[in-house]
């Protein structure tokens, strides 16, 4: 069974979500940089092995990569999972563990990279939002794109109505792509990401799957 480390800096509902997947995989570690992360929680609860890296007891951001690159590669993964990690990893780091790191981003990529992505989309009055799946490079919310959710903005929203909407699909995208890794459907070429084995007919861009899309 393939092994999967997921890295949190938070609440973790994205964790929980991949919990309730039931994915066929072992969860080897969840391992967070914040020892208060609610996350934690929700892996004790699962009988999970948690580890917390505090990076601000560490003395350099080197330093802190190169504990995080050691816990991860103890447990093994076959893949790793950012759900929610609020640091940047470091080039190093990223390169040891390139095609098998994987991040979900609160916007359409390329659109709004880095933080506070909803206030940006409201202010920028974009229509449509959403989130992304897409494998880590050095470039920091810029790797291959796996899957792609979007949501309608509506004329009332503020930042945590939008956030909440999305939310709902990084639930469901972020399964959906971890399951398509495990099952060695997708193939990085040129720096796009096809997904093996759907439909032909339904003609569409395997990469780029609506909400209702999802199978
Ligand atoms: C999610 O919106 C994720 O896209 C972003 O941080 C948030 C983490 O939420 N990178 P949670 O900890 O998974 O609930």
């Amino acid at each position: 069974m393939k092994r999967i480390v997921i890295l949190i800096s938070g609440r973790g509902s994205n964790l929980q979500a991949l919990l309730d997947a039931r994915l066929p995989a072992s969860i080897a570690l969840v391992l967070s940089n914040r020892p208060d992360a609610g996350g934690l929680d929700i892996a004790r609860r699962a009988g999970i092995p948690v580890q917390v890296l505090d990076h601000k007891v560490f003395a350099s951001r080197g330093v802190f990569d190169a504990a995080l690159e050691c816990a991860i590669e103890a447990a093994a993964p076959d893949l790793v999972v950012l759900a929610g990690f609020m640091r940047v990893l470091g080039a190093g780091l990223v390169d040891r563990f390139a095609r098998r790191l994987i991040n979900i981003h609160p916007s359409l990529l390329p659109l709004f990279p880095g933080l506070h992505t909803h206030r940006r989309a409201l202010d920028a009055g974009v229509k449509v939002h959403g989130c992304t799946v897409h494998f880590v490079n050095a470039d920091v919310d810029h790797g291959p794109i796996i899957v792609q959710a979007a949501v309608p903005v509506l004329d009332g929203d503020d930042e945590a109505s939008l956030a909440q909407r999305v939310l709902v699909q990084e639930h469901r995208v972020y399964p959906a792509a971890v399951r398509w890794f495990l099952q060695d459907r997708l193939r990085l070429d040129s720096g796009r990401v096809r997904l093996l084995g759907r439909e032909a007919s339904t003609g569409t861009d395997n990469a780029l799957v609506v909400p209702e899309n999802l199978h």
